[in-house]
């Protein structure tokens, strides 16, 4: 797209994020960027725009040569893709915010981008205001990138925030973060950790270069976190958090994963409430670098959406790096984590599946116990997310070397020292 060519935007959607954007273009006038047509589901609604701005008609956006841009802020998957797929077909740039949809048909969106070479932009998808995307794509070498650690959902952090630290109950927090128009319009994907690993599959493929889909990758939400875990928490000065984590690994490849985790006090992470989002990134000569913002909402997401347009007036698109320029990384599930599990019952547990159990607590009211598991074992079985058992990862829980710490454990039991 030329330099000084004016944008004109065929937007689908026009709920929080696309609202947001309608508002927030009006008052930036220096991008020369207009909204032409909106496409939408449901015309009878009262909307805060012109009339005739809407259509019910996808093809007045899609078959339009005058609109050179589509952006789609939809909340349908499948819809989405065929807006995407369709206008990059079509010759016009594409921005998205759909994250189901871009981490569902990664592999199908970077052979549309290779074939049509079109720009398809898409940093709100991954929390929100936060510039992650484009900072992974151009300032990490992947050799460099030692790990990445993140909040990636508002809403979760949000729920948390207000059960914990406000005390509120896990409904009401729930319908605060739906009032707020943090939550997805099925706040399952929030809460039970799909919008999370949509997201990190996504964002893995700009660290890393790997392209997979979410249903590879280790998750869960917080649906299982009770009150009891939080008061273990808060008894060793840490909090139960949602984080989405990947690390290189010195045998090779990346572990990954989302699940509920410890965050301890020292954590740049222990400063993110409500719904914030926020990612450390490790890397070779710079050590811990951290970013911060909201990571849901309608401005705040509108802003990255609004970035990925500018970013179009000087042809920006990811180059996908890590992918293309390097040797991609795989995931490489075999690891080890430390877990604290909670449970009502001790049969709920397969004991033997651990490799060892540090500690029990089985004369709580509510039971618990850490130990050391294989990801594998975990990917195995779903005894950890059934029967109210709620399994949560230990600060720094990644274990690669499992042998050395078998005999390391061994030596300091013969000791008497553990
Ligand atoms: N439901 C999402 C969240 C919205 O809570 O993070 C932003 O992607």
């Amino acid at each position: 797209m030329s330099k000084h060519k004016e944008l004109i935007i065929g937007m689908f959607g026009f709920g929080v994020v696309g609202e947001g954007l309608y508002k927030v273009l009006q008052q930036t006038p220096s991008l020369k960027a207009r909204i032409k047509k909106v496409c939408i589901k449901h015309p009878d609604k009262k909307r805060s725009a012109p009339s005739e701005l809407f259509t019910t008609d996808k093809d007045e956006i899609l078959n339009d040569k005058e609109i050179n841009v589509v952006v789609e802020v939809i909340d349908d998957a499948n819809a989405a893709f065929e807006i995407v797929k369709t206008a990059l077909k079509n010759k016009k740039e594409a921005v998205s915010s759909s994250k189901k949809m871009i981490a569902e048909h990664l592999q199908e969106l970077l052979d549309l981008q290779q074939k049509t070479g079109r720009s398809f932009l898409y940093e709100s998808s991954a929390c929100a205001s936060i510039p992650v995307i484009r900072n992974l794509e151009e300032y990490y070498d992947n050799d460099l990138l030692h790990s990445i650690r993140a909040y990636c959902n508002g809403s979760t952090n949000f729920i948390l925030t207000k059960m914990f630290d406000e005390n509120l109950g896990f409904k009401e927090a729930l319908l605060l973060a739906q009032q707020l128009g943090f939550a997805e319009s099925n706040p399952k994907l929030d809460v039970e950790g799909f919008d999370a690993v949509n997201k990190w599959t996504l964002l893995l493929n700009h660290a890393y270069g790997i392209v997979t889909s979410p249903d590879t990758i280790l998750f869960n939400g917080i649906q299982n976190v009770t009150k009891s875990d939080a008061a273990v928490a808060k008894s060793r000065g840490q909090q139960i958090k949602l984080v989405a984590q990947a690390k290189k690994l010195v045998l090779g490849g990346v572990g990954a994963f989302v699940l509920p985790q410890f965050v301890t006090a020292e954590s740049p992470l222990a400063f993110v409430k409500n719904e914030y989002n926020g990612v450390v990134i490790e890397s070779g000569f710079a050590d811990q670098q951290f970013f911060y913002g909201k990571g849901a909402g309608s401005f705040p997401t509108a802003s990255a959406v609004l970035s990925d347009i500018s970013a179009l007036r000087y042809g920006y698109k990811y180059e996908y790096k890590k992918l293309y320029h390097h040797t991609p990384h795989v995931i490489n599930d075999d690891i080890y984590l430390k877990v604290y599990v909670s449970f009502n019952q001790l049969s709920d547990i397969p004991k033997e599946d651990f490799e060892w159990i540090e500690q029990w607590h089985a004369q709580e009211d509510r039971k618990y116990l850490s130990g050391v598991i294989a990801l594998k074992k975990l990917k195995e079985g779903s005894w950890w997310k059934e029967n109210g058992t709620s399994l949560i990862l230990e600060p720094d829980p990644i274990i690669e070397n499992i042998e050395e710490r078998r005999l390391k454990k061994k030596s300091l039991e013969l000791a008497g020292l553990h």
